[in-house]
């Protein structure tokens, strides 16, 4: 079993990642969570690329390397541990390449990017996708006192098509269920939850 969660920043992905965690440990499952970009040496060394402030990087190589680090942990972490029948709880998976580097960079067009991203992810999908809808404002609100890195210095315009870009997910994809973030932690809790599949 596959569980993503996606988000702008600020959305509460962490928070609800570590409930849902509890909870499935307390239901006397096996439960891992890892994130993207991460969760492998190699996927770490990319992720720290790719938030370095200090690096300059080409949209379709940001792209590439998103996904050369999603490459690693499926294969390294994802597919053995659901071979093994451990539920895992993915922060972040390639829908945030679809709205993070499709719609918000445009780095390449939507279809190619979805090309990508099969390959990066060796076939494996989500069984169910948590989008944690959050507005721009609030966003902007609940990140204000944080250092932002080379991502979160992308602009306004940028997240406008970044949300743009998950929504339009949400509605397309039946395996996403969109909640509303600026509710309670508990609210969402049990929104998540009452949707969980098992
Ligand atoms: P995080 O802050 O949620 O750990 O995610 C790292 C940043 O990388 C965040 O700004 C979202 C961004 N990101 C992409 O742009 N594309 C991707 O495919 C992934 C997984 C994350």
């Amino acid at each position: 079993m596959l569980i993503t969660f996606e988000g702008i920043d600020g959305s509460g992905k962490s928070t609800q990642i570590s409930l849902l965690k509890k909870y499935i440990t307390n239901s006397g499952k096996d439960v891992e969570v890892l994130r993207e970009p991460g969760g492998t040496d190699i996927s770490e060394l990319i992720r720290g690329m790719l938030l370095n402030p200090e690096i300059e990087i080409d949209p379709v190589t940001e792209l590439l390397l998103f996904s050369s680090a999603r490459s690693q942990l499926i294969a390294e972490k994802v597919k053995p541990l659901l071979a093994k029948d451990v539920v895992i709880i993915l922060d972040r998976f390639y829908d945030s390449t679809t709205a993070y580097q499709g719609y918000g960079r445009g780095s390449l067009p939507i279809d190619q990017v979805h090309q990508i991203n099969r390959v990066a992810s060796h076939g494996i999908a989500p069984d169910i996708t948590f989008y944690l809808r959050l507005s721009l404002e609030e966003s902007a609100n609940r990140t204000a006192h944080m250092e932002k890195d080379r991502m979160e210095q992308s602009g306004i315009e940028f997240y406008q098509n970044v949300i743009k870009g998950f929504d339009e997910l949400a509605e397309k994809e039946v395996r996403f269920m969109t909640i509303d973030a600026s509710k309670t932690v508990e609210e969402v809790h049990k929104l998540v939850l009452s949707n969980l599949p098992f």
